[in-house]
This record gives C-alpha cells, sequence and structure tokens, in this order.
C-alpha cells in the first residue's frame, strides 16, 4: 500500500521563487498516495500558475475566499475540516507573520485559521529576511503555537546570497511527512487528532563538540559534526516539541524552530544546561562533551621549544550524570560513543548515569558521517535501529522517547 494512502493533505503554497518547488512536492505526495488539496496565495499565483497544481493533484485550486463556485459557501471551513494535514511549503516571511499574529484575509490564512489538524510549515525567503528579528520572534511564536517548522536550509539562494532561508526540497518534506504518519502512536496522532506526540513539551538537547582551549590559537576537541544532534531537534520539533538546542560549534544551520544558544568549552555548556534544566521537561544530551581539559588556559600563545611538552589535563563535569542525579530531574537520555561491547559498555554506561533511556552508537562509524546505526537500552532491553540517514533514525529515537515518556 502506498506509503500515505488515504491521507488527506492540504498544501499551501505562498509567494516566494520557491513556489516551483510545490509542484514537485505535490507530485511526490500524489504519488505516495495521498489526496493533495493545493490552497494558494494570490502571491503564490504569480510565481506558479494555480493550473500547474490543479493538473498534478487532479483537484481544483482553491485561491479565492470569495468565489463563487466553492460549494456551499464556506469553503475555508470544509477544505480544513477534510484534511489530515496542512503544509505550508513554501511558507513565505509574510505569511509566516500573518499565521503568528492570527491575521486571516485570504483563504490561505482562513483555513489555517479554521483547522484542528496539525500545521507545518516549510519556510523559504532571503537570508536577511529570515535572521530578520522579526521573522525569528514570527518563527519561535508558531513554535510555540505548535506550528512544525521544516528547514529552512541553509545554502545558496536563488537572489545570488548564501545563508539559511532556502525551501527544504521536496523529497524532504515528503519524507518527513510519510514518517510522521508512519511512526506508530503519531500515525493515530497525526491521523485522528491535533496533538503530537511530544506536543509542547520543553525539549533541551545538547549537540557538538567542545573545544577546549589550551592558548588563543590551540584547543583540544573532538571530531563530533553535531549532525545527529540536530538531526534529532529536528525530529523533536516535527513531533511538536519546543526544543533549545546548546550546541558546540560545527558547521550546521540550526532548526529554524529551535531556540539556539551556542557554546564553545564544557564549562560553558555546563553553565548553559543548567540555566535551562529547570525549565525542561526532556533532557538528550547528544553532545561530545570533552571529558578532559588543559589545567591551565594561556593568556599568550605557547612558544615551542626544543623540549618535549607535557599538557596537564584535568577532568570535567559529567553534564548527563548531573543533571539526571539532581533531585527533580527532567526524563533525561544520553548518546553513548563506544568503540567495542556496545550492549554491555552501554548498559553498564546507562546505569551508572540513571538514565531511562540511552542509544549506543559505533563512534568509529558515527564520527562526521550522515548515516548512523543505533542501539537503544532502555529499562526493557535492547532495541536495534539499523542504519539509516541521521534524520531518519532521530525521528525513531524520538518515537521510542516519547512512548517512553508517555508511558503508552
Ligand atoms: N556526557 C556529558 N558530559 C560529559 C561527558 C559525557 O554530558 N562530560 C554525556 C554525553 O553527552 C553522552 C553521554 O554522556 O550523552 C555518554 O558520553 P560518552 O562520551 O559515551 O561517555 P563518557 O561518560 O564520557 O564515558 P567514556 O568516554 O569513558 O566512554
Amino acid at each position: 500500500m502506498p506509503e500515505l494512502q488515504d491521507k488527506r493533505i492540504l498544501l499551501g503554497v505562498t509567494g516566494g521563487i520557491a513556489a516551483y518547488k510545490a509542484a514537485e512536492l505535490t507530485r511526490l505526495l500524489v504519488t505516495a498516495g495521498a489526496r493533495v488539496q493545493v490552497a494558494m496565495t494570490v502571491a503564490a499565483t504569480r510565481f506558479v500558475a494555480a493550473k500547474t497544481f490543479q493538473a498534478l493533484s487532479g483537484r481544483p485550486v482553491a485561491v479565492d475566499l470569495w468565489a463563487e463556485d466553492s460549494g456551499h459557501g464556506m469553503a475555508h471551513i470544509q477544505l480544513a475540516r477534510e484534511s489530515d494535514l496542512v503544509i505550508i511549503a513554501p511558507a513565505s516571511a509574510d505569511f509566516m507573520a500573518k499565521l503568528a499574529h492570527g491575521l486571516a484575509d485570504d483563504m490561505l490564512s482562513t483555513l489555517c485559521l479554521a483547522r484542528s489538524c496539525p500545521l507545518w510549515i516549510a519556510p523559504a525567503m532571503n537570508q536577511q529576511m529570515w535572521v530578520h528579528p522579526a521573522t525569528q520572534r514570527n518563527a519561535l511564536q508558531l513554535a510555540e503555537d505548535g506550528v512544525t517548522l521544516l528547514g529552512p536550509a541553509a545554502g545558496e539562494q536563488a537572489c545570488g546570497e548564501v545563508g539559511p532561508g532556502r525551501m527544504l526540497a521536496p523529497e524532504a518534506i515528503c519524507a518527513a511527512i510519510v514518517a510522521r504518519f508512519a511512526a506508530s502512536g503519531a500515525a493515530q496522532t497525526v491521523a485522528h487528532s491535533s496533538v503530537p506526540v511530544l506536543a509542547r513539551q520543553r525539549v533541551l538537547i545538547t549537540a557538538g563538540p567542545t573545544v577546549e582551549k589550551l592558548d588563543p590559537v590551540r584547543a583540544l576537541t573532538n571530531l563530533s559534526s553535531g549532525k545527529m544532534g540536530y538531526a534529532v531537534a529536528q525530529a523533536a520539533i516535527e513531533a511538536g516539541a519546543l526544543v533549545t538546542l546548546i550546541s558546540g560549534p560545527t558547521c550546521l544551520t540550526p532548526p529554524g524552530a529551535a531556540r539556539f544558544i551556542a557554546v564553545e568549552s564544557a564549562a560553558e555548556m555546563l553553565q548553559a544546561v543548567n540555566r535551562q534544566v529547570p525549565t525542561s521537561d526532556i533532557f538528550i544530551s547528544v553532545a561530545a562533551v570533552a571529558d578532559y581539559r588543559p589545567l591551565q588556559m594561556h593568556i599568550n600563545k605557547l612558544k615551542k621549544s626544543e623540549a618535549a611538552l607535557t599538557l596537564e589535563l584535568v577532568s570535567t563535569v559529567d553534564i548527563l550524570t548531573q543533571v539526571a542525579h539532581s533531585s527533580h530531574p527532567p526524563f533525561c537520555a544520553g548518546f553513548a560513543a563506544e568503540t567495542e561491547r556496545l550492549a554491555e559498555l552501554g548498559e553498564a554506561k546507562r546505569q551508572r548515569k540513571r538514565l531511562p533511556l540511552l542509544a549506543v552508537n559505533s563512534a568509529q562509524d558515527a564520527l562526521g558521517s550522515d548515516y548512523n546505526e543505533l542501539l537503544l537500552l532502555d529499562d526493557d532491553g535492547s532495541h536495534p535501529l539499523p542504519r539509516a540517514d541521521k534524520l531518519t533514525l532521530a525521528r525513531q529515537f524520538i518515537d521510542h522517547l516519547a512512548r517512553l515518556y508517555t508511558g503508552s
């Protein structure tokens, strides 16, 4: 059976150059078995004709709130009621602002307000518009209102600039929709109610490496790319969580809907985590935190000499252990890197750190790669997640965590 068989998806298209990618998204959703109803803003029809979407979806496109031929005259209510999911792709800065303020002055914005099913948006705009404080404020407001943000991605833009603001690829958006409908408990969630698995739960995530400075130009760090932690943040957002991401230095763009805190050293990460823990329901520690730091950070650059150099290192605080051992800990999960006897060493680590859930990965395979393979350890034993790209694994990890967290 096609993955989205019988799913009723309303695809909203707003005005932006990425509107052409929505045509491909329509095709992918239809191919996956979904019944796709397209609604466009007037601005979107200036980029791609409604006829294109009508041909691809096999249905008339809704544009005009005042159209005479829209059934019984309440088309926005009818379309909102008849959908299992509304996805706006691309979502322009203007449309995000409208949504964040509850404006309803055209067909698409009105049906977004009238719907009770989940609302997902895939922002697309010039990078300067995306990083503008107003857009960032709107993105966080939408996340708090339970809207799921997919992307944006970073890279070259149609305007010739480079940065965050590109719409996620249609394939990635379609895969996220398929994954959410497919996730066991979540299939029911998306199809039958408006409450996603981690709806409004405050999830704190650490990611990336830490950097421990020796002097102004030298540091001790590790090979973590941050990809797994960022993927976990994206998967948690897709599951409806309010995500705070604390990250060591990486080359990645944080998910748009996450509150982002950049740190460098293990001590800075500890401080940031301690500040956020009291207002977090769940703590997922994915960061590769340095276990040791130089005893001394030299103010001036160390000068070389003929003699061998011995560095004196001291232990850092184990952030996850400290949080999990506190008097009222949030639900804690860790990501362990092992190079041998994954299940045995992982379980000992889970017990030692007092974690309801620990994901173990093979350090050699996972570091820097786009792919991974996990062994989830919890009180019921071990649950292997076979090799897949990190976002797919992150979604499976979040589904597993949500089941443990909600006791379902
Ligand atoms: N962790 C942490 N703070 C540290 C070290 C690790 O919060 N100072 C967390 C990691 O984010 C991860 C978990 O602990 O979720 C396991 O990390 P890992 O490096 O596998 O284990 P360690 O406890 O450092 O033990 P070892 O390096 O000896 O395997």
